[in-house]
């Protein structure tokens, strides 16, 4: 029997909770995925599985929850822009990750070339073309080719087990 028959055939059936706790030991950054919606408003919010795909071509990717209410306006957009989060801007984090029509109120932006929210104060920002969609369990992953980038020295926002950290250099 291969793997891939083993799992299709096992009712898997994890504690949700514990999962991702268990996921939670993989350190990443934190990054706000911005795009505007189908009125050209702007919208976003914080992503941690956001990863390279590819060098040549470009290629990065994210997955977004099948239970966000912006679902439609993500899927329906041409391009997506992923700021990564400096160590200071914990607050920012904590502003995406809740549902909320007005996450954009009283917060200074830069916009695009493409004409994408790109935030003051993150450590790199990557401005994508939607290169494809995959619907996998309860997510749909985002491939985008960067078509534009850039970087400065900020340390990073680290999360780790749920909090988050910031890196002793
Ligand atoms: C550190 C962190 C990482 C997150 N990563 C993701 C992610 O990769 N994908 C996702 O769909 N939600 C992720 N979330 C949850 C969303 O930010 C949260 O559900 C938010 O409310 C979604 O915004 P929306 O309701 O406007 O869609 C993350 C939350 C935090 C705090």
């Amino acid at each position: 029997m291969t793997i891939e028959s083993t799992l299709q055939d096992q009712q898997i059936d994890f504690d949700p909770r514990d999962f991702r706790n268990a996921l939670g030991v993989f350190v990443t950054g934190v990054t706000v995925v911005t795009t505007l919606n189908t009125s050209g408003e702007p919208i976003g919010l914080t992503a941690n599985s956001f990863s390279s795909v590819s060098l040549s071509p470009p290629l990065v990717l994210w997955s977004l929850s099948l239970r966000s209410p912006n679902l439609s306006n993500y899927l329906q957009a041409t391009h997506f822009l992923v700021n990564i989060l400096s160590d200071k801007q914990a607050d920012i984090s904590d502003r995406f990750a809740r549902s909320n029509s007005n996450k954009f109120e009283g917060l200074d932006y830069k916009k695009s070339q493409q004409g994408l929210p790109q935030l003051n104060g993150i450590s790199a920002y990557f401005e994508c073309r939607t290169e494809a969609r995959h619907y996998s369990g309860d997510h749909v992953i985002f491939i985008g080719q960067v078509i534009n980038y850039q970087y400065n020295g900020s340390p990073t926002l680290v999360y780790s087990r749920g909090q988050y950290k910031i890196l002793e250099s």
